[in-house]
């Protein structure tokens, strides 16, 4: 189905909020902690996929800054299984092509965590086909506030200060805006990602848990996509014609 869309209804960066993992676990009676192992089986699985489709950006809501609230043996076991992963996956990554970039507040995770992080960082920056963006410790709000904290702390003035400034200044200024924003696990909320890029990305939400997703779940995922209309506050393609009383309705 993919395959078939033209060109430009490819999305060139795609975000995913990952949720669903502890409700797919009791669902099997099992602890969240399974659930969480299960959803990193399906991230590496959904990271070759969008690779495959030849999607340059995608990013993973993987840790938030409101997740540390979780009990202690939770977040622990999902430090734990950060660093398992990474052992685990990073060697085939790499060889895929892929570069690992993070996003999030590392100076409060612990230094083993945050080595880890930067070390697949830096073992994958000679990559290019596919960037992964792990969003880890983060949050929207954190985003913008260090973003105006960085901006200042360059001299820029208030008069100086525009969208453009701090856009440069955000956690993924290297990425272009996400263009679609996926949920799973049937919660219709954004839980604080990406607030600031995601101004207009259209937005795909799904009952479907994320350790069950799948490329043919990012298959209709794309297929929504790319039958959305966008028009950035513009009249678009719809609204040319019926209302173009005058000359000047197009751009
Ligand atoms: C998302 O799954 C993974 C993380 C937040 C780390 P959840 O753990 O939130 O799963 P549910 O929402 O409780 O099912
Ligand atoms: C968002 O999911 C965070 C991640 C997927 C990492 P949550 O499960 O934490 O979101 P809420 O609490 O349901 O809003
Ligand atoms: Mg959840």
């Amino acid at each position: 189905m993919a395959s078939s869309q033209p060109p430009q209804s490819l999305p060139r960066h795609v975000a995913i909020v990952m949720d669903g993992n502890g409700r797919w676990a009791r669902k099997r009676l099992m602890p969240r902690g399974v659930g969480h192992k299960a959803g990193v089986d399906a991230l590496v699985k959904v990271v070759q996929a969008t690779a495959d489709r030849g999607i340059g950006h995608l990013t993973v809501f993987a840790f938030s800054s409101e997740n540390w609230k979780r009990p202690e043996e939770e977040v622990s076991g999902l430090m734990s299984l950060l660093l398992v992963a990474l052992s685990k996956h990073l060697t085939k990554l790499k060889a895929d092509g892929v570069r690992i970039r993070i996003a999030g507040d590392l100076d409060n995770v612990s230094e083993k965590v945050r080595n880890a992080l930067r070390d697949a960082e830096a073992n994958t920056i000679g990559n290019s086909r596919l960037v992964l963006t792990v969003a880890f410790n983060y949050g929207g709000r954190w985003d913008i506030v260090q973003a105006c904290k960085q901006a200042l702390a360059e001299g820029v003035s208030a008069s100086e200060l525009t969208e453009e400034v701090l856009s440069r200044h955000m956690a993924m200024a290297y990425a272009p805006d996400p263009d679609l924003f996926i949920r799973t696990g049937g919660e219709v909320r954004l839980s604080n990602f990406l607030l600031w890029q995601s101004a207009y990305a259209e937005l795909h939400f799904t009952d479907c848990l994320w350790p069950d997703f799948d490329a043919e779940e990012l298959d209709r995922a794309l297929a929504a996509y790319a039958r959305r209309e966008r028009r950035f506050g513009d009249v678009g393609e719809s609204g040319l014609g019926e209302g173009a009383i005058g000359s000047e309705g197009g751009h």
